[in-house]
């Protein structure tokens, strides 16, 4: 069923731009902004072609009824501090939307998975395609799995759904609340306030002293650190900030 965007059309300038299918909400978005279009945009789709994740990878994105959505969000100076920030506010607010309308368990894995029961419920990719604009403005893509049954063989241990997880909530609800809670902390986010949305973000976090790989550190999960990075102690005991990367967790 086509997705209803009069809930998401507040404040009433907001563009929303619903499409059957697509090949990203993101790169739609980027030729969007590229064109002019403002913060505030909402991209939303039924279907991606080319559905992108976090650091090359792709995201699945041909089942019906799932949430692809990209959001474009202004970003306070000094970009250079708010903007590695961002992504664990995106997760904040999705954990924060799912955990209050779907009464799902769900926890952050940094900087911005969604898990339930340790596998991926939504995904976020948050990205600044021109840099030297200003005001600055990101793009923040969230793919969440409502409701897909079966995931393909590279996926089904890994990934889960609010259907698999036996809950059922409109996209268009989740889809309002999670612009709603996402662009009311970026108004008033400033680098005096960041220690907020870090504590937030513990609050959810999944348990730190997990297994993990990330890139060529190996290692335990510490904690993350006040300006939002990953501390991971290695095999030598030393603790690392890490500041990009996919964590994999080994064995459990
Ligand atoms: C990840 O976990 O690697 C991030 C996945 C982000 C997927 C969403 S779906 C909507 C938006 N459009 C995209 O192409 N990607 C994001």
């Amino acid at each position: 069923m086509p997705i209803n965007t009069t809930f998401l059309e507040h404040p009433k300038d907001r563009t929303v731009v619903y499409l059957p299918t697509i090949d990203s909400t993101s790169s739609e978005l980027a030729r969007l902004l590229k064109a002019g279009a403002k913060p505030g945009t909402v991209v939303i789709a039924d279907t991606q072609s080319a559905g992108r994740g976090r650091l090359g990878r792709s995201w699945h994105s041909g089942d019906l009824g799932n949430l692809y959505i990209s959001l474009a969000v202004k970003v306070n100076e000094p970009v250079e501090k708010m903007l590695p920030i961002l992504p664990l506010v995106a997760g904040v607010a999705t954990a924060r939307t799912i955990r209050e309308l779907c009464g799902v368990d769900a926890k952050l894995k940094w900087p911005n998975d969604l898990l339930v029961n340790d596998r991926k419920l939504a995904g976020i990719l948050c990205e600044m395609p021109n840099y030297q604009k200003r005001p600055a403005v990101a793009m923040v893509g969230l793919g969440i799995n409502l409701s897909t049954e079966t995931f393909p063989d590279e996926l089904v241990s890994i990934a889960t759904s609010l259907k698999i997880l036996g809950v059922q909530r409109p996209r268009q609800e989740i889809a309002a609340a999670w612009i709603k809670g996402l662009e009311n902390t970026m108004k008033v986010l400033t680098p005096d306030n960041i220690k907020g949305v870090i504590e937030k973000w513990r609050s959810f976090a999944q348990p730190f002293g997990r297994k993990v790989r990330v890139g060529n550190v190996e290692g335990e999960t510490v904690g993350i650190a006040d300006d939002g990075c990953l501390i991971v102690k290695n095999s030598s005991g030393e603790e690392v900030s890490l500041i990009g990367g996919i964590v994999e967790y080994q064995g459990f």
